[in-house]
């Protein structure tokens, strides 16, 4: 049976980074005997330009009838005048909440081979192995929000099955890799947090073989650069997961190469954690790892292709091992490559 998978290329590098990445999809596949299709839709300012609005309802429900959406990444200094409900970034927000996409995994996983390019010392960064389920769909991100003359707001909430759902997530994660858990919250502060605290530790306790840590997102911010090695699953509320993210992504030195999923209960949908990159679009240099890391994510929690998976990450690591670079990682000593010379070479492993 053919597998229908939706490509969203976006904005900026994203035309490139899923073009390569949809190569390498349809290489595995055939490898593999999956039997896979493409089409490609709009979303973000390539549709704002070209149909009006961010996120066209010929998009989202593609992508609500699709096996998988792929997704490059969206936005960029053209879009940055437009009214907030047009804004290129309400295309991601509008696909998380059509598809209900409540749980974001962002593995945080350091090439051995790429120790030398964190910003922390080589021994502080080895083996970093950390896995980020940050809720998706609910908090300060889809809380009421306005404005009214001199005052804003945005209102942040979580109801108990809202943490429920998410904190099951990440504690089924842990069970299949070290089995700890870190809840980050501001319990010290906020009402949603002494509810996600205590909703967080009544679902750990359904586990067994599972540790449960809760840890305010300020002290997190300074373990992760402290200890990053001591995390195994972080799991988190919309805001936090988002700026926890960023920081753990840099702490690789690659945030080019980090990709994400995003599950709810129906279509999944795969984008590598980095944007756009407008500075670079158009030049053939952007790094499609992050995207092609994606891509084996979509195989393994949509397809339920573990070694299609697998294949295209260990293709990865020896294309990196060999000393492939693009721009982002280039030093001397290595070889420098394109965006699309570095999906040739992962697909000649492949
Ligand atoms: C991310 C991005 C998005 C977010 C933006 C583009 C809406 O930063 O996926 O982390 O804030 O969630
Ligand atoms: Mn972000």
């Amino acid at each position: 049976m053919s597998k229908h998978i939706v490509v969203i290329p976006g904005d900026g590098i994203g035309t490139e980074i899923t073009a390569v990445a949809q190569d390498i999809l349809a290489i595995t596949a055939k490898k593999s005997g999956l039997n896979l299709n493409f089409e490609v839709y709009s979303a973000g300012g390539a549709a704002l330009d070209k149909y009006g609005e961010p996120l066209p309802e010929s998009t989202v429900k593609a992508a609500k009838t699709a096996d998988a959406v792929l997704l490059g990444a969206v936005g960029g200094p053209k879009w940055d005048q437009v009214e907030p409900k047009l804004r290129p970034e309400q295309a991601i927000l509008g696909l998380r909440k059509a598809l209900g996409l409540y749980a974001n995994l962002r593995p945080i996983r350091v090439f051995d081979t790429l120790v030398d390019y964190s910003p922390l010392k080589p021994e502080k960064i080895k083996g970093v192995d950390i896995l980020i389920v940050r809720e998706l769909n609910g908090g300060i991100y889809y809380g009421e929000k306005g404005q009214e003359g001199d005052r804003a707001w945005d209102v942040e909430n979580y109801s108990v099955p809202e943490v429920q759902r998410i904190v099951r997530i990440a504690c089924q994660a842990a069970k299949q890799r070290r089995g700890k858990v870190t809840s980050v919250d501001k319990a010290n502060v906020l009402f949603t947090s002494r509810l996600w605290r205590k909703t967080a530790g009544e679902v750990a306790a359904e586990f067994d073989g599972i540790t449960l840590d809760h840890m305010y997102v300020d002290n997190c911010a300074m373990q992760m650069v402290l200890a990053p090695q001591n995390f195994d699953v972080i799991v988190t509320g919309n805001l936090f997961g988002d700026i926890l993210s960023d920081e753990a992504a840099v702490l690789t030195g690659s945030i080019g190469m980090l990709p994400s999923a995003s599950l709810g209960d129906g279509t999944g949908l795969y984008e590598p954690i980095h944007g756009s990159a407008p500075d670079i679009a158009g030049q053939g240099i952007a790094n499609p790892v992050g995207t092609i890391l994606s891509a084996a994510m979509l195989l393994r929690h949509s397809l339920a292709a573990d070694e299609a998976a697998a294949t295209i990450e260990k293709a990865v690591a020896d294309v990196l091992a060999e000393g492939y670079r693009c721009a982002d990682l280039y030093k001397a000593g290595t070889t420098k490559v394109s965006t699309a010379e570095m999906g040739k070479l992962i697909a000649a492993k492949i």
